[in-house]
């Protein structure tokens, strides 16, 4: 039996096709939802409108500190899988649910598959970057999304046995779902103007400190000078992003963070989006929409050479708005191996690694 561990609203995006892709082999699934995120906006939502089975178990940890939140999760994953001796466990990106059950299942001599492995910041201020590496190197099955991250793993010392460039389970998503992306639907929903720019903050470096985010909340009213913005607020930067007055412009429209379907298509019809999310940069760049990501790094850089996306300061990003508000929607190149079939291809390295 494979026991899936998912945390958090980006993990389940990218499980809902390895779950699918596996669910056609006969072997036994597991899914483990840790409960790192809990609200129904936050979880809820995205099993519904990704069509995910429901968890068979939640294991309810909520927020805490890293230490507290990461150990909360060991310890109930380590008698999870005592019980349920799972054969393999699945991990996915970068967030604390993925270190934790990581370094359970590598304690207990469980192997473990990383899907989205290799992706590096080379920024070990962000505690992604800090789980990324870690998890890699406990990992048996390194399943990666972009040929860069092939080089990255090797450098560390990754046995290339290791490591399979299988393609981008996230696109696999957006690619299975693009019908339901009604731009018009979610406009009439919320009562959005035909021209909007989408913007997603959540990054501990942007929204902890108050005062990093009121200057951000200077920017986003200096943009919205330009175009409406249009901002699902995710609950890390709610209260902070709200004290500084975000809200306080009349062209600013803050949302509840928004479930995938509504998501993806008010980003599918947004002039542009400003963002520091990792997966908002990939579903622009297939869905040709201008992206400028309010990060010095990103562990994502086929974005910008294939994609839309730009890197951005809090200087430049009014500046950048506006070129992309001129410059209209670009086509990337699609980055390789982000056509879909990523959910199959990693079901076949694991059922060719657990038989072998
Ligand atoms: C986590 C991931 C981050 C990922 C993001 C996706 C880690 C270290 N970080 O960040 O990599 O980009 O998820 O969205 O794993 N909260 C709620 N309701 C919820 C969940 C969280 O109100 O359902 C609030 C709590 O106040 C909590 C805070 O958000 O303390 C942060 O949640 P947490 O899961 O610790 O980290 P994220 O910022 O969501
Ligand atoms: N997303 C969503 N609703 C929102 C914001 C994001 O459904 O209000 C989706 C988005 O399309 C992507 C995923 O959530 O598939 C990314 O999550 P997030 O930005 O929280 O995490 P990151 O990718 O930065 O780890």
């Amino acid at each position: 039996m494979i026991s899936h561990v998912l945390g958090a609203r980006p993990n389940f995006v990218k499980a809902a096709p390895v779950i699918a892709a596996l669910s056609g082999t006969g072997r036994g699934q597991r899914v483990i939802h840790t409960g790192q995120h809990y609200d129904e906006r936050m979880s809820e939502v995205f099993f519904r409108d990704l069509g995910l089975p429901e968890p068979d178990v939640n294991l309810e940890v909520g927020s805490g500190s890293h230490a507290a939140q990461t150990a909360a999760i060991m310890v109930a994953l380590e008698k999870e899988f005592i019980e349920r001796s799972p054969e393999l466990v699945m991990v996915y990106g970068d967030v604390n649910s993925t270190i934790a059950a990581a370094l359970v299942a590598a304690k207990l001599r469980i192997p473990v598959a990383h899907v989205e492995a290799g992706l590096r910041s080379f920024d070990m201020t962000m505690p992604e970057e800090v789980n990324r590496r870690l998890v890699d190197q406990l990992s048996d099955l390194c399943l990666v999304t972009s040929p860069e991250a092939v080089g990255h793993l090797a450098a560390e010392g990754v046995a290339v046995e290791r490591i399979h460039f299988v393609g981008n389970p996230m696109i696999d998503t957006l690619l299975a779902h693009l019908d339901r992306f009604d731009t018009g639907a979610v406009r009439r929903a919320y009562d959005l103007p035909e021209r909007y720019v989408v913007a997603t903050l959540h990054r501990p470096a942007n929204v902890d400190d108050p005062e990093v985010a009121a200057g951000l909340v200077k920017r986003l009213h200096e943009i919205a000078e330009l175009v409406d913005v249009v901002m699902p607020v995710h609950p890390r930067g709610r209260r902070v992003l709200t004290e500084a007055g975000l809200d306080a412009h009349p062209r600013v429209r803050l949302l509840e963070p928004l479930g995938y379907v509504e998501f993806v298509a008010a980003v599918r019809g947004a002039a542009a989006v400003v963002t520091d999310s990792g997966g908002v940069q990939e579903e622009t760049t297939i869905l040709g929409v201008p992206c400028l990501t309010l990060r010095p790094n990103t562990e994502r850089p086929i974005t910008i050479t294939h994609g839309t996306n730009r890197l951005v300061t809090a200087d430049d990003v009014v500046p950048a708005v506006a070129e992309a508000l001129a410059a209209g929607r670009g086509e990337g190149d699609r980055p390789p191996l982000w056509d879909g079939h990523a959910g199959p291809r990693i079901a076949r390295v694991v059922e060719g690694w657990l038989d072998g």
